[in-house]
């Protein structure tokens, strides 16, 4: 799968590439990363890319220009990361993890020209209900997420019970020590007996989801 990543601030990505699992799916060629740099395709001088915002408002907003010439140069999905977007979930990362190729554009300053969103991109994702400075945090985010479901980049049954895989969040997990200063890991999980384990583990993913994400449950509930 290849990623574009469009931006401002290329050197944010220089980390995300190096790094851990995204590095290794590099070099075993299951991932490609692209970055372009939006300011390569600005006709203007000094390498602008905003301006002010017609009817008055406060602030500047990315133009047009250089993020369609930026777009002729990448293929796949065009996603645009703005907090006006489509929540991200587990669900769209699985879905987006069967492109070929994606690209995601990250904003800056007060957002984009509307037109970038009407007519240039195929969809506008958040990563929830607040507002960050610049969409390259968001960016990797969603990246991060759709990798480690790319075949072959993780073990599957790594992710297969993962939170929000079957709804509900992860069930609590420990490692050793046994003890660590009276505090215990729970009994069930040494009686070496599968059933009750798995049940055990049920009991206490519905038990986090009930405390944590109510609102999970209840649309499980409306949705039956
Ligand atoms: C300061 S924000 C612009 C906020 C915009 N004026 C609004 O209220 O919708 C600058 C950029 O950061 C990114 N960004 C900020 N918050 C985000 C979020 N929750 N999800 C995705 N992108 C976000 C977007 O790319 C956005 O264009």
């Amino acid at each position: 799968m290849k990623i574009n990543f469009l931006t401002l601030f290329p050197n944010y990505f220089e980390i995300f590439k190096q790094e851990s699992i995204i590095a290794k799916a590099i070099e075993k060629g299951i991932i490609e990363i692209n970055i372009v740099d939006i300011r390569d395709f600005s006709k203007n001088k000094h390498k602008k890319v905003d301006d002010q915002i017609y009817g008055g408002g406060h602030g500047m907003l990315l133009q047009i220009e250089p993020i369609d010439l930026a777009l002729k140069t990448v293929g796949g999905k065009k996603i645009i990361m703005s907090p006006q977007g489509s929540v991200f979930t587990q669900k769209k990362a699985r879905e987006l993890s069967n492109e070929k190729e994606i690209t995601i554009i990250a904003g800056r300053y007060e957002g984009f020209d509307e037109r970038i969103i009407d007519y240039l991109i195929d969809e506008e994702i958040s990563i929830g209900d607040y507002v960050l400075t610049g969409g390259e945090l968001p960016a990797m985010i969603i990246a991060d997420s759709i990798i480690r479901l790319v075949k072959g980049v993780i073990k599957e049954e790594s992710h297969l019970n993962d939170s929000f895989e079957n709804d509900l969040l992860d069930y609590p997990q420990y490692t050793r020590p046994r003890d660590y200063k009276g505090m215990l890991v729970p009994e069930v999980l040494f009686s070496g007996h599968h059933k009750k384990i798995e049940e055990w583990k049920k009991e206490k993913q519905l038990e986090k989801t009930k405390k944590n994400r109510p609102d999970i449950l209840e649309r499980i509930k409306n949705a039956k």
